[in-house]
């Protein structure tokens, strides 16, 4: 009779223990009781960068990495960028079910009533440089938020989470936008609460004399279904950064601005960025296959392509690559698109690829869009941000809920040296190592 049991034999000491499994899981904790002696701490579990280790049990998304799919609260990420806005995913995933007409109603001028950021906010953007990066500006102006409400440090009170929840998700565009404008010297324009979440976004990024803005449809409904598609993938990096910082008792704001530090890297949110970098590097499709090589040597990454997760299709980039087509009806055809497919094409069909199971992944195609789009290169970065916003705070909200949950503080193999005397300054050696190591 199979049993949901993990049998253990350490062959140190002989003895046999019986680890339970649930949900696929054993409990790292279970390992503790694994000693060699009584004053043994207990076997630990090595896992750096987390590759096999659940660090929570969550209700939010789902992905199958190997079957390539991805759902958000079960509902499959296809059917919500073909039917659903982005509020109202924000919604799914902030709460958990779709929500009725009314809630949506609600929801949706909630948010565009917290659109408008403190005057004071604009005052220390405008102490940033011209050339200083909008995802520099984003991380420290979210941060900052937290010093206008104080009330959000009372994150065990549901109606000051929602509260938060608003704000942050009305706010993030707000911020982005002004970063870019600052950036290019522009007057800020202000939000436009006639117009949708998206809409006003465009309006606030890229407003010039007219008395309104009125944004294309079509980019507009291509950047909501680009914001669906990143507004949340379970435990990456950034996620992982809201949770560890929110697990501190930190208010949301203050969390969101670590998280989004942990999305500003060319390995998770950057990448889209550099996406574009490389193929501009690459400049024709003739150079592809000797960049191909670069890549198989191990020179440079392929940008855009592996995943931790998914070891097929992401399907975020599948439903991407058909979006460029109806982005570039609207604004001619990008000079990128060529090399790009064609660089997909050489990569899907090559030995290195195939057998590290490298698939583009949602970045590949993103930039090229926002490219199209008129995004300066810095933004897209702070475009995922805006998209990943409310997968933030449903996890952080999560996480605080969840009764397993305390703050998060990892264990490690000590691998330094043993216990020795302090040698006052006078007496070391010149060549010691650690006069040589200070130098660097
Ligand atoms: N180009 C070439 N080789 C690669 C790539 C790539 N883009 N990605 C992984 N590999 C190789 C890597 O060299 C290693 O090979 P080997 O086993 O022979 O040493 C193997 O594949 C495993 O790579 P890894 O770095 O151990 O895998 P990881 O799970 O730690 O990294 C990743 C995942 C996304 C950081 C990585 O695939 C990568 O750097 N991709 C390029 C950057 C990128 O597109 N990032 C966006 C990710 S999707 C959006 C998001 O969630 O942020």
């Amino acid at each position: 009779m199979p049993q949901d049991t993990l049998t253990i034999i350490d062959n140190r000491t002989g003895k046999k223990y019986e680890i339970p499994i649930s949900e696929g899981a054993m409990r790292a904790t279970d390992l503790r009781q694994i000693k060699t002696s009584p004053d043994d701490f207990g076997l630990l579990s090595y896992d750096p960068s987390f590759n096999n280790t659940a660090s929570c049990r969550s209700a939010i998304t789902y992905i199958d990495g190997d079957k390539g799919i991805l759902r958000y609260r079960g509902y499959p990420i296809e059917q919500l960028a073909e039917q659903s806005t982005f509020l109202e995913v924000a919604y799914l995933i902030v709460k958990g079910e779709l929500p009725a007409k009314s809630h949506l109603k609600a929801f949706v001028s909630n948010i565009t009533h917290h659109t408008i950021i403190h005057e004071n906010i604009k005052k220390f953007i405008d102490g940033f440089h011209y050339d200083a990066h909008p995802m520099g500006i984003l991380v420290s102006t979210v941060g900052a938020l937290s010093t206008f409400y104080p009330d959000a440090k009372k994150i065990f009170d549901a109606e000051s989470r929602k509260v938060q929840t608003h704000r942050l998700i009305a706010k993030m565009p707000t911020l982005a936008a002004f970063a870019y404008r600052h950036s290019i010297g522009m007057p800020y324009a202000y939000p436009d609460n006639d117009l949708s979440y998206t809409g006003n976004f465009l309006n606030m990024m890229f407003k010039k004399t007219e008395l309104k803005y009125k944004p294309n449809p079509v980019l507009e409904r291509a950047l909501d279904v680009l914001f669906i598609l990143h507004a949340d993938h379970e435990q990456n990096c950034s996620t992982n950064a809201m949770r560890v910082v929110g697990s501190s008792q930190a208010d949301p704001f203050s969390a969101v601005a670590a998280a989004s530090a942990a999305l500003y890297g060319p390995l998770h949110g950057g990448a889209n960025e550099a996406v574009v970098r490389m193929l501009n590097e690459i400049g024709t499709v003739a150079a592809i296959p000797a960049y191909i090589e670069r890549v198989k040597a191990g020179e440079v990454r392929l940008m855009g392509f592996g995943h931790r997760i998914y070891k097929n299709y992401d399907p975020r980039a599948k439903i991407i690559k058909r979006l460029a087509d109806e982005v570039f009806a609207v604004t001619g055809k990008s000079e990128l698109i060529d090399i790009a497919v064609e660089l997909e094409r050489i990569a899907l069909q090559d030995d290195y690829f195939i057998s590290h199971k490298l698939y583009p992944n949602v970045d590949f195609y993103s930039g090229i869009i926002y490219q199209a789009m008129d995004f300066p290169l810095d933004m897209y970065p702070v475009l995922f941000a805006i998209g990943r916003t409310p997968g933030w705070i449903a996890q952080w909200q999560e996480m605080l809920l969840d009764k397993e949950q305390r703050i998060a503080r990892p264990r490690q193999l000590y691998i330094g040296a043993e216990c020795r005397d302090y040698v006052p300054v006078a007496q070391r050696a010149e060549d010691a190592e650690g006069g040589a190591a200070a130098n660097h």
